[in-house]
């Protein structure tokens, strides 16, 4: 057992002479040792004086302050109901799932008006009904991991044959002669229909669509790039749109992947071609 210091003893006898001690739990050990003891007390556990002595010896603010108001933002802290452990997980599964979102749709420029007009005409045209919202294909061919750029290896090939559909070619081969699996003959796999009606923008956006976006052709060849840029000022008004003219388009399709295309397009003319700008002996070579 500890002893008990000389000072502090003395000091406790000089406090018990004083007063008695504040109300709290303070009176029993206030008391004269050996004088009165409670018979609650006396029934326990002995309790040596010394003990009793040495904690009424603590000091021991006689009269305590009550303790001051606290600011009112932090009794608001208090009050606020605490997080749940559940609701952490919150921001992580958020992210988890932003990933996996970005995963599937597969096109970072989500921002680009480019993107996204494009993906629209796909959609309200009716394309994505019959080959699918992400060109998986249906009704019609598929169009994702690289089957449409396996058709289609130009840009204009593919133009001519949405605006023209299959109907008006059945029976004929189209597209990429030395397809893996075989030349593409039109109807094969029932009518694809035309689209006449649409602008040559909108027609030239959703080529775009279903080859970059859903094929995932790489869309960073500089001639690329700029028929992009193209597009962008057309949509946004900057250059006039035209309405489609699909004798004009056969002029600048190639006929080894477009039957009853000419190539003999206007080399004055050849900016207005949909597509990336081919080169002018490109265009009129076999
Ligand atoms: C009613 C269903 C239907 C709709 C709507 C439709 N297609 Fe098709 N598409 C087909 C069918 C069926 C074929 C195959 C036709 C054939 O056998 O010649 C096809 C073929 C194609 C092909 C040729 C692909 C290849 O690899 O040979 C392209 C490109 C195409 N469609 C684009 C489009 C676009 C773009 C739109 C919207 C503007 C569209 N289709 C709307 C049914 C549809």
């Amino acid at each position: 057992m500890t002893e008990i210091p000389e000072h502090l003893l003395k000091r406790s006898a000089s406090r018990r002479g004083k007063k008695p001690a504040d109300g709290e739990g303070g009176g029993e050990a206030a008391k004269e040792p050996g004088s009165a003891v409670a018979p609650a007390q006396a029934a326990g556990p002995v309790e040596p004086p010394a003990i009793r002595e040495a904690a009424a010896a603590v000091p021991r603010d006689p009269d305590p302050e009550p303790p001051k108001p606290e600011p009112a933002y932090v009794q608001a802290a208090k009050k606020r109901k605490k997080m749940p452990m559940w609701a952490m997980a919150i921001p992580a599964l958020t992210l988890l799932w932003a990933y996996s979102f970005a995963g599937t749709m597969q096109q970072p420029e989500v921002e680009d008006p480019l993107f996204i007009e494009s993906a629209a005409l796909y959609s309200s045209q009716g394309c994505a009904g019959c080959h699918g919202a992400g060109g998986g294909g249906g009704v019609g061919y598929q169009f994702s991991n690289g089957e449409i750029y396996a058709t289609f290896p130009e840009p204009i090939a593919q133009a001519v044959h949405i605006a023209r559909g299959s109907a008006a070619i059945t029976g004929e081969q189209y597209g990429d002669p030395e397809r893996p699996g075989g030349a593409r003959v039109a109807g094969n796999r029932g009518v694809m229909p035309n689209y006449p009606g649409i602008t040559q923008n909108e027609l030239e956006l959703i080529v775009f669509h279903e080859r970059v976006t859903l094929g995932g052709e790489d869309p960073s060849d500089p001639a690329y790039e700029e028929w992009m840029e193209h597009m962008r000022e057309v949509a946004e008004g900057v250059l006039p749109d035209r309405p489609i003219d699909l004798e004009f388009f056969l002029a600048c399709a190639n006929p080894e992947t477009t039957p009853g295309a000419t190539g003999d397009v206007d080399p004055n003319e050849q900016e207005f071609c949909p597509g990336p700008l081919l080169e002018t002996e490109e265009v009129a070579s076999e």
